[in-house]
């Protein structure tokens, strides 16, 4: 399973991607506003040290208006990923950018139908958002289930993207029924390698250590 980090502060990605937890980034207009920093730049600068996948969002509604936002943010780096949303006019925009090799996120996704049209548009990646879901109490996870058999069903090539994760059990989750990738928080991926079992061991172990006097040199 590959991780992207659902953030736009770059300090936060630096970081993941030293410790090895970082496949790509995925952003959104909330986050671009969260940071504070004109869009375009910050899209240039975290591709300028992220090798995958990086999402950048377009504002338009139509058709035209998508394909024009798309023009540039393509231009930014190859490894940008236009995000659309899960509209008949985003579906169009997706189809017409894929064939032309861009790498398309299709966004906004709640339903296996919409997931289902997702991929015969050809697109890179659906994002169904189960935090969302679970928010409205719909269960986000049966989607994720329900979307991988359909695509194993026809062999679609497009990957899941299981996004608004909120927790480490979403994670754990999506792994088991064989999600491709998961966009998190910064948190929520570090929390992955939390257990109070490890942290009680370390703690044990120390406090013996310290007894045999000894030092490793
Ligand atoms: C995914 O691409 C979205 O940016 C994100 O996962 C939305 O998460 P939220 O529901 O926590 O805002």
């Amino acid at each position: 399973m590959k991780f992207f980090a659902d953030t736009a502060d770059v300090s936060e990605l630096r970081e993941l991607k030293d410790l090895g937890l970082l496949d790509g980034v995925t952003t959104n207009p909330s986050l671009i506003a969260k940071s504070g920093r004109k869009f375009t730049e910050v899209i240039a600068e975290i591709c300028s040290f992220v090798e995958g996948p990086v999402s950048a969002e377009v504002a338009a509604l139509d058709f035209d208006g998508m394909m024009k936002e798309a023009n540039v943010l393509r231009k930014i780096a190859k490894n940008v990923t236009v995000k659309v949303p899960l509209t008949l006019e985003g579906l169009k925009a997706c189809r017409v950018l894929s064939g032309e090799g861009t790498m398309v996120n299709v966004t906004l996704c709640f339903s296996p139908n919409q997931a289902l049209l997702a991929a015969k548009a050809g697109a890179t990646f659906i994002s169904p958002f189960v935090g969302r879901l679970d928010d409205i109490h719909q269960d986000g996870m049966e989607l994720i289930a329900e979307i991988r058999q359909i695509y194993d069903n026809y062999d679609y090539d497009t990957n899941i993207l299981v996004a608004s994760v909120r927790t480490a059990n979403h994670i754990k989750e999506a792994a088991l029924i064989g999600a491709d990738y998961a966009t998190a928080p910064a948190a929520v991926l570090k929390s992955l390698v939390k257990h109070p079992l490890t942290d009680k061991g370390i703690e044990q172990f120390l406090a013996d250590w310290k007894k045999t006097g000894q030092t490793i040199a």
